[in-house]
């Protein structure tokens, strides 16, 4: 395709504004979609990403198009994820454009993660363009919407696009928005090869499949390639775009946007932000923007049958096969036998993977509390990363402990920034910022340890905004605390999967909630059980829970047996979560009792 004839674009909406739905509209109208697939969203491609409808991976699609002015176009579309845990590959998808179209919900109005992404398009210069859509909605107040984009985000509504991605309205207007607004790609085809990889996914037939924008130069079939930030060489077995079904192409030239296959093994030598070029007449330098990507929140994952073990570890090194992003190294625990260390990006990378893996993989676990990185220095004078509670070092040893800090902003309705103010606050907010965007939209900006932020902050916030506040943030830097360990003691063991660091200060809050709570999740065993929160040898909340037997058939007198067959059937399904901890047996809910703590 001639280069000033390919428009490459990506969508930036905030979660369940429309844009899945909204792009299977345009796969339609180009005619990219049977109808049989019409009736799949065809862009969330993992069954789990329908059913959250969430959109994990980018992808993208090359739509021909036919506009008013006769001429075919190349339209490539990026997908980009719409969560805060992968901004870093929104910023790559972004920069592999030239324009990016804001979808606004006509109903909601803009939310805080829309307005990070957009001011990422900002900085890279992107032409943007606003649609409104959900017109279709009683409640739709596109006037009102409009005047918020334009004042909130600062960019030109008039010509705003009113579409309904559910009824079809607006779609060739959208078409023809990118055509006449998104500019053409600028490179040339003859300089030495510049591609940047923007998505990387392990394919078991193909090997690791490579997406990629070609900015300068021409990639070929057979070709030796070399990745510049990880030095790896290879040989382009096949390059081609998705149509959306992938397509084998001859080459991609200046502008476009495709997949390469290159008998690479795992995604982690495929790393999202590198730049691609020949292994010989290389480019001078590398495009800009690239990040090593590092988790910050780490949790233990344990099979609740040891027998899972090797199923488990094979489950990850999958998933892992797949996602760069995420870690793992086998760890064991007094209380929960053997199992793995796991780092992620954030929380809701957190939760996907755990769910993936009960899911697709069928194996039962047992999750601990989130937690994050700690850089620790010794009184020797040594600086541990200390992800866990466990691998902290004697109080007596420890010169001092910092934490990650970050930046949060948090977009939410006038009526409501109290309490949110009063949250940030118990979560050892500082406050840098409270702007009005209008009369009635106010963002609120916090520094914040991660700490505070990983348990259940997000939770909170959603139960008393009423689910009207959103929550971004990025990484600051670490900063000294005073942080100890909180420990869980079972009938005087302590069970070490529920050892957690905390502010000095929230210790005993901390503890005496966290024995309470425990309580209500232990049920009664044969001995009593003694529940006890401790810092070091001092023990600062205690709890107790009875001894009784409990015989579930108890309360069936009469003689219907499949009834209390099925009551049998019933508490042995329940068993299956539980571990024992010395003579008690725990379910999986006191592991994350932690996690429902104030
Ligand atoms: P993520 O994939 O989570 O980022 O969400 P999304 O922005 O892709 O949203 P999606 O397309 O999945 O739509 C979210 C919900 O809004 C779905 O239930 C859609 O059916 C619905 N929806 C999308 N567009 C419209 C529309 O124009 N009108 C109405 N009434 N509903 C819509």
């Amino acid at each position: 395709m001639i280069q000033k004839n390919i428009r490459n674009f990506s969508i930036i909406a905030h979660i369940d504004h429309g844009k899945s739905t909204l792009a299977d509209r345009l796969l339609e109208a180009t005619g990219a979609l049977t109808d049989r697939e019409k009736s799949a969203q065809y862009l969330d491609k993992m069954e789990l990403e329908q059913e959250r409808g969430i959109t994990i991976k980018a992808q993208s699609v090359r739509l021909n198009y036919r506009a008013k002015d006769g001429q075919d176009y190349t339209l490539n579309l990026i997908d980009t994820p719409g969560h805060v845990d992968f901004s870093y590959e929104v910023s790559r998808s972004l920069s592999a454009c030239e324009g990016a179209m804001l979808v606004v919900d006509a109903a909601q109005g803009v939310e805080a993660q829309t307005l990070a992404n957009v001011y990422m398009a900002i900085d890279q210069d992107l032409e943007i363009f606003a649609v409104l859509n959900k017109i279709d909605l009683p409640s739709a107040e596109p006037e009102r919407i409009r005047a918020e984009v334009e004042e909130i985000v600062g960019i030109d509504t008039s010509d705003a696009i009113l579409a309904s991605a559910k009824e079809g309205i607006g779609i060739e207007a959208i078409l023809e928005a990118i055509v006449q607004r998104v500019p053409a790609p600028k490179g040339n085809p003859d300089a030495p090869l510049k591609a940047l990889t923007f998505d990387s996914w392990y394919d078991s037939y193909q090997g690791v499949v490579v997406l990629v924008r070609v900015f300068d130069g021409t990639i070929k079939k057979g070709e030796k390639i070399k990745l510049m930030a990880t030095g790896g060489v290879y040989e382009v077995q096949k390059v081609g775009a998705f149509n959306p079904h992938p397509i084998q192409l001859s080459q991609l030239s200046s502008g476009d946007v495709g997949f390469i296959i290159a008998g690479i093994k795992v995604v982690e030598d495929a790393k999202v932000g590198d730049t691609i070029t020949h292994l010989h007449n290389p480019a001078a330098e590398a495009l800009p923007g690239y990040q090593e990507v590092n988790p910050m929140v780490f949790s233990g994952l344990y099979p609740v049958d040891a027998a899972d073990y090797d199923n488990l570890r094979d489950a990850l090194e999958k998933l892992r096969l797949n996602d760069a992003a995420f870690s793992f190294e086998p760890e064991n625990s007094l209380a929960l036998g053997f199992g793995f260390r796991c780092g992620f990006l954030g929380l809701l990378h957190m939760e996907i993977i755990q769910e993936r893996l009960e899911r697709e993989f069928g194996v039962n676990l047992i999750t601990t509390a989130p937690t994050v990185v700690y850089k620790v220095t010794t009184t020797k004078g040594e600086l541990l990363e200390v992800e866990s509670a466990n691998m902290l070092p004697e109080i007596q040893f420890i010169e001092q402990i910092e934490e990650p800090f970050v930046l949060a902003s948090i977009h939410v309705p006038n009526e409501f920034v109290g309490p949110v103010l009063k949250l940030c606050i118990e979560r050892r907010g500082i406050q840098r910022e409270i702007k009005y965007l209008t009369a009635n939209r106010v963002m609120v900006v916090y520094e914040m340890p991660l700490n505070e932020i990983v348990l259940d902050f997000f939770d909170r916030l959603k139960s008393i905004s009423r689910g009207y506040a959103s929550l971004d943030y990025e990484h600051l830097d670490f900063r000294i605390s005073k942080l100890v360990r909180l420990n869980v003691l079972i009938n005087g063991d302590v069970v070490d999967a529920l050892s957690l660091i905390v502010h000095q200060d929230k210790a005993q809050h901390r503890g005496r909630d966290l024995v309470s709570k425990m309580k209500e999740f232990i049920p009664r065993q044969q001995y009593e059980v003694a529940i006890q929160a401790a810092i070091g040898n001092k023990v600062i909340a205690r709890s107790t829970v009875k001894a009784l037997r409990k015989d579930v058939t108890a309360k069936c007198y009469g003689g219907d047996i499949t009834r209390k067959r099925k009551l049998l059937e019933k508490q042995k399904a329940g068993k299956k979560r539980m571990k024992q901890i010395g003579s008690v047996e725990l379910p999986q809910e006191a592991f994350l009792a932690i996690l429902k703590v104030k």
